[in-house]
């Protein structure tokens, strides 16, 4: 009852101060919420305290002293997100299409400081026409005093941007610098020119969804990690995604509380074939080593021979980064390299643990791959994990080939605790590929050369195929039964609960961008 009275005064306080009931009515008809709605399915019931709800633009030109909108297009704020402080602005479209003009963008850069200061995340839900066109430089110089402070406070609190409506130009910035970017699907967009300068410019005909839709952000550009169905769909994503991640680099993520069993899953073992070349979905391994229901994907349908995303185990807040087999066999390419790397650093930035489960036939060959720099974005992810602070630990399910072993969180890059199962192989490449080049002349000389091949690979698999010869150098901790996986990871977290490992004293490293 009391929540229903608070949608009440939200939605008078919206024809009130928003651009007027024809407008929202108009978005309405579009599928979409009002700039309130938004932050009342949003934070805690009763929570939401809006600050400069009366600021007003300072614009003269136009005729514009004359269209007065108190708030000037932006709800900003602060609330509760299961009982845990967060900052909120949502753009309201109905004032000037959401377009950021200089009182704007102060209103959302006092919330911006106030949430550095005070060391809590910051959701951004945006709907805009980008720059006020009537302002000229100073909304300009609004969108940089956003994207400076964007900057300052990423890897400090955790910055979710949510894309509601169209947002063109400097709009999509800000998201973009952000830890997160979520899309709604079909009534959102992200350019950073429309449909209509493309085709003035290049001749090219475009829809704005496939310029920019959520579809597209999501399986082509990878600039949105998450999309949802509506508004609200959306809005439960963001605070989804909230309760993986702590308040800010400072805090430890809020965990759940769990009650310790026996952790023996019998069948695990069975999910990988025994032919290491038939593909079969990691997502079911995850599944079965982490809390029941708990993982949560991120950048799903980008470079699915990649899987990222948050899970618990045994209540606590993980994150996962797996080869996907069932997808371009699980092999590492440009755009799987960029999708972990940056997922790496985020969970880096956010003191969240990692587990990494390796089943890699290597990086893609190929001129595609060559000429769009498989080099630099392969760097990506070595050096993301390399750097990393955080707890980690590998698991071997089935191959680690190549320069993908390295890379994978390998023990030599600085991985806490590598395990593999019985079944894995570890090798420069697989038994094939090896023999053709290292027994050349024996296989060209013998008079069957077909079964000389397979007598070399045999005898190849023997020595290599197995995840022993890595266990002897201790690369490897321990070769384990899948069943007794999850018990040895829980136990494995917890012992490096408190690890600190010191870096060196310098600026900042220089990632290979
Ligand atoms: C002022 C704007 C505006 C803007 C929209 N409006 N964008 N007013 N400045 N940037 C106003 C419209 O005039 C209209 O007012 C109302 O908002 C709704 O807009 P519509 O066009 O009717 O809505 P829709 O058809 O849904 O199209 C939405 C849109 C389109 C795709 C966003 O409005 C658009 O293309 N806007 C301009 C986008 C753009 O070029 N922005 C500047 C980018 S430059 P009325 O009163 O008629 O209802 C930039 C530089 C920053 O951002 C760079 C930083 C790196």
């Amino acid at each position: 009852m009391e929540d229903k009275l608070r949608l009440l005064e939200t939605k008078r306080a919206e024809a009130m101060l928003g651009g007027g009931t024809q407008r929202i009515a108009k978005e309405h008809a579009k599928g979409k919420l009002t700039a309130r709605e938004r932050i009342h399915l949003l934070l805690d019931a009763g929570t939401f305290e809006e600050l400069g709800m009366l600021v007003s633009h300072r614009t003269t030109e136009f005729g514009m002293d004359k269209l007065q909108y108190p708030g000037d297009g932006v709800v900003t704020g602060y609330g509760k997100i299961d009982g845990r402080q967060v900052f909120v602005f949502s753009q309201d479209f109905t004032v000037f299409g959401g377009s950021l003009s200089e009182t704007h963008a102060e209103k959302i850069c006092k919330i911006m400081d106030l949430a550095i200061e005070n060391k809590m995340p910051l959701i951004g839900l945006n709907d805009s026409g980008g720059a006020r066109i009537q302002e000229g430089v100073r909304s300009l110089g609004g969108y940089a005093d956003i994207f400076y402070r964007n900057t300052n406070a990423s890897g400090y609190i955790p910055q979710i941007s949510a894309i509601m409506g169209p947002c063109a130009g400097g709009a999509v910035y800000s998201p973009a610098i952000t830890d997160f970017t979520l899309m709604v699907e079909q009534s959102s967009y992200m350019f950073v020119t429309g449909p209509n300068v493309v085709k003035t410019v290049t001749n090219e005909e475009v829809t704005s969804e496939e310029l920019g839709g959520a579809q597209t952000h999501a399986s082509k550009s990878g600039v949105t990690h998450l999309t949802a169905p509506n508004d609200k769909a959306c809005i439960e994503k963001i605070r989804k995604l909230l309760s993986y991640l702590p308040q800010s680099c400072h805090e430890k993520t809020p965990d759940i509380p769990y009650v310790e069993n026996q952790e023996i899953r019998e069948n695990i073992g069975n999910i990988i074939p025994d032919s290491p070349n038939q593909p079969y979905d990691i997502k079911e391994v995850i599944s079965s080593l982490v809390d029941e229901h708990s993982f949560f994907e991120i950048h799903e349908k980008f470079a699915d021979n990649i899987v990222v995303g948050f899970a618990r185990l045994a209540g606590k807040s993980i994150g996962v980064v797996a080869n996907q087999p069932y997808s371009l066999a699980g092999v590492l390419d440009v755009n799987s390299s960029r999708k972990a790397g940056r997922f790496v650093r985020t969970c880096d930035c956010y003191n969240i643990p990692l587990l990494v489960l390796v089943d890699v036939p290597g990086f893609l060959p190929g001129t595609d791959q060559e000429w769009n720099g498989i080099i630099t974005n392969g760097a990506k992810l070595l050096y993301a994990f390399s750097e990393a602070t955080v707890p980690r630990i590998s698991l071997i399910v089935r191959k680690a080939y190549g320069g993908a072993y390295d890379v994978m969180n390998s023990k030599h890059i600085g991985a806490d605790l590598n395990y593999s199962w019985p079944s894995a192989e570890i090798a420069v490449m697989g038994a094939k590929g090896a023999s053709e080049i290292i027994f050349r002349k024996e296989i060209a000389a013998a008079e069957n050369k077909e079964a000389a091949l397979k007598e070399k690979e045999l005898q190849y698999a023997r020595e290599f195929a197995h995840p022993y010869k890595a266990a002897s150098r201790g690369f490897i901790d321990e070769v384990i039964e899948p069943k007794y996986t999850r018990r040895k990871l829980i136990r494995g977290f917890r012992m490096l609960e408190n690890k600190k490992r010191n870096t060196l004293n310098k600026k900042h490293g220089n990632i290979p961008l």
